[in-house]
């Protein structure tokens, strides 16, 4: 995601009061960073982030406060034409709820059709009900289910479900 070509920087522009969405920069890390330690129980670090943002195989989206603002969410993908592979997405969990994830996928899909990615998999934690709605709404559909692949905030075995979509 080089550049957005110009009509997906019109379709990714902020209304007023929206997030704006911009590609994935290096300098980007520290917040990735912060955002995923509040989304997931296991957080990946800022080096962590840096390693893959400097991938040349990483594709990545930032939704900022504003142009120019801090990151509020990010969707990052991984993969060789014409396979992708979602790595994380996460929103400011006060930003949750208000269609930014949702703009965040579907972002993404338009640049990867433009680069030749047909088809998007990821892998989701069973029970969690955000990420399936948001994954649904989205056009994925569950090709599979590993039992035990997760441990919940108790401990306890839960399933990583296996979704598909493909691009148009
Ligand atoms: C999953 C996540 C990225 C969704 O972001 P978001 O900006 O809140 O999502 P949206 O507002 O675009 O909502 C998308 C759909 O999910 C629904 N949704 C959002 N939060 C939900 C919740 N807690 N429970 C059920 N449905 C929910 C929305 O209503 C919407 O569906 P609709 O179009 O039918 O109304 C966000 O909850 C998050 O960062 N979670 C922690 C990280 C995570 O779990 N990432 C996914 C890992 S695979």
């Amino acid at each position: 995601m080089s550049r957005l070509p110009a009509w997906l920087d019109w379709m990714t522009r902020a209304r007023p009061g929206e997030a704006t969405l911009r590609t994935v920069r290096p300098g980007d890390a520290e917040a990735l960073a912060r955002l995923h330690a509040q989304s997931f129980r296991i957080g990946w670090d800022a080096a962590e982030f840096e390693r893959l943002i400097a991938n040349r195989l990483t594709r990545g989206l930032v939704a900022t406060d504003g142009p120019g603002g801090m990151p509020v969410g990010f969707i990052l993908l991984s993969g060789v034409a014409p396979e992708m592979e979602i790595l994380s997405v996460a929103v400011d969990s006060r930003r949750r709820g208000a269609g930014l994830g949702r703009r965040l996928v579907e972002a993404a899909f338009g640049t990867l059709a433009a680069e030749g990615y047909r088809t998007v998999f990821l892998e989701v934690e069973d029970g969690n009900a955000a990420a399936l709605k948001l994954y649904a709404r989205t056009g994925f559909r569950e090709i599979g289910r590993r039992p035990g692949y997760y441990r919940n905030g108790a401990g306890a075995p839960v399933a990583a479900l296996t979704m598909r979509r493909d691009i148009a």
